[in-house]
């Protein structure tokens, strides 16, 4: 019981019984108007008519009663006459007015009209010429402005010129009113008027319902949204403003699926970093762990023995350096809080450091590692600091990339607008549907991936460096047909 009681109180909330109310309220006072305009239209229209139809009536009488007439208006024999039309038509009013519409005659049983007068503006209408139907005056027995007919007549043996007014008011009055009880004309009217009512209310009612059952669709989709179905959508079948609100809803829960599933691949990229992370840094500790023992271990350490240990020793250093610059320079790139220092200086220089910092490491995996130039190269200006990380990621990357016997070159040359740099290898490559992600962070090739090697953290490094620079980064790349990545540096002003 209480349950029904709150679903109806809920639906006379809802925006549908609102809707209903104000169209049914409409719908009747629109119809209550519409009848009363009707009624008075039918009203004028049955006076017109009537006038229309009688309008020769008083010229008529005027013809009968001119003998009586004659003996003057209020004569015994104009009198005579009167009766005679009256016991034909008892609701007939006669009257005989002088040139000015004054009564000067009332042949009316109540003699009301006595001593009246009627317009005679009304009464000159009327016999003028193509008169505007009806023409309404008042009676010289009062009431409302009605219907008559009038006809010019001369009276008394000087032949004075007046009027012979027939007052149809009351007959016409009288036969509206029947008219409106027994006409089938208005009964058709009244039937055809309420049955509109209906249809039109029943149809108005199932098209706001049809309306408000999509707004509701709406509303039940962005629940389930909210409750966490983001596949959750809505069925737009048209192109109106529900069904552009259920478009946007769509879009809306396109973009935040998107967004969501794009976190959640950041999140799962981030647990796998987490877990590369210490395999790389796990790697080399346990070999420098390693040769350490070695060393603490003997006590007859060979010189040479002595010498590969200690290099060995250095190399995985240096590898956890390498590793922790990296991350420290992710996370300062991340931070932006590090404005960029940009400073002249001679990339070829540069170039010549990064080729030494790693000479030892090419010639260990048998790699020629070698920097070619032009000579007199200009100066450039970008942030030192970000350019020798960018160089180093892309140097370390080309040598993991290239085999024995294979060469890695960092080429610089000037063109009109900078200083080109690339670091070229002739190694394994990378496939030309992984060229366009290889810059993505954490993203690592298939085949590094297999391997288990890399944190995807290098190149997405130097694409952030060159985006700060303004500067764009081109890879060129085909498996097995070498690596050319190339950035282009502005030259130093003056
Ligand atoms: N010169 C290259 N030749 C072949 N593969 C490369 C080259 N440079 C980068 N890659 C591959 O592109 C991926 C992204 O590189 P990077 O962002 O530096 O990550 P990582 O830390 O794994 O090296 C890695 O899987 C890497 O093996
Ligand atoms: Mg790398």
């Amino acid at each position: 019981m209480s349950a029904l009681l709150r679903r109806v109180g809920r639906l006379g909330r809802s925006l549908y019984a609102r809707i209903a109310v104000v169209y049914l309220t409409s719908l009747l006072l629109l119809s209550v108007a519409a009848a009363w305009i009707a009624i008075s239209q039918f009203d004028q229209l049955g006076r017109e008519l009537q006038q229309r139809q009688e309008i020769d009536l008083a010229d008529n009488l005027a013809r009968v009663m001119r003998p009586g007439l004659r003996d003057g208006a209020d004569s015994d024999a104009a009198r005579q006459i009167a009766r005679h039309i009256a016991s034909i038509n008892p609701s007939l009013s006669l009257y005989v007015l002088d040139a000015e519409g004054a009564v000067i005659a009332d042949f009316t049983a109540s003699a009301c009209g006595q001593g009246r007068r009627v317009d005679r503006d009304a009464l000159e209408t009327l016999l003028g010429e193509a008169p505007m139907l009806p023409v309404l005056a008042t009676s010289p027995c009062g009431g409302r402005p009605g219907v008559f007919s009038v006809a010019r007549i001369a009276y008394g043996e000087a032949r004075h010129p007046g009027y012979l007014y027939a007052d149809l008011n009351r007959a016409s009055h009288a036969s509206m009113v029947a008219m409106l009880r027994t006409s089938s004309i208005t009964r058709t009217l009244i039937a055809a008027g309420l049955l509109a009512l209906l249809i039109s209310g029943i149809f108005g009612l199932v098209w706001f319902a049809l309306l408000t059952r999509r707004f509701s669709q709406l509303t039940t989709a962005v629940q389930r949204f909210a409750e966490g179905d983001y596949g959750e959508r809505v069925a737009v079948p048209r192109d109106d403003e529900i069904g552009r609100l259920a478009g946007a809803f769509n879009d809306m829960a396109g973009t935040l699926e998107a967004q969501l599933a794009a976190l959640r691949e950041t999140d799962r990229q981030r647990r796998e970093l987490v877990a590369n992370l210490s395999h790389d840094f796990r790697t080399p500790l346990t070999s420098l762990r390693g040769y350490v023992e070695q060393l603490l271990e003997r006590d007859e350490v060979s010189p040479g023995e002595r010498r590969r240990a200690l290099s060995a020793i250095l190399d995985n250093a240096d590898r956890l350096t390498r590793l922790a610059q990296q991350l420290s320079t992710q996370a300062r790139l991340d931070a932006y809080d590090r404005p960029l220092q940009c400073e002249p200086f001679s990339l070829v220089e540069l170039a010549h450091d990064i080729v030494g910092k790693f000479q030892h490491q090419a010639r260990q995996s048998g790699v020629v590692l070698e920097v070619v130039v032009e000579p007199s190269l200009p100066w450039v200006a970008a942030d030192l600091g970000l350019i020798d990380r960018a160089l180093s990621n892309l140097v370390e990357n080309a040598l993991h990339a290239t085999p024995a016997g294979g060469r890695v070159r960092l080429e610089l040359e000037a063109v009109a607008e900078g200083v080109r740099l690339a670091v070229v290898d002739s190694g394994i490559g990378i496939a030309t549907e992984e060229v366009p992600l290889v810059t993505q962070r954490f993203y690592r090739t298939r085949g590094s991936q297999a391997r288990g090697e890399g944190s995807g953290l290098g190149l997405s490094i130097v694409r952030e460096i060159c985006e700060r620079h303004g500067m764009t980064l081109s890879i060129d790349s085909r498996q097995g047909g070498g690596t050319r990545v190339s950035l282009l540096l502005p030259y130093a002003l003056g």
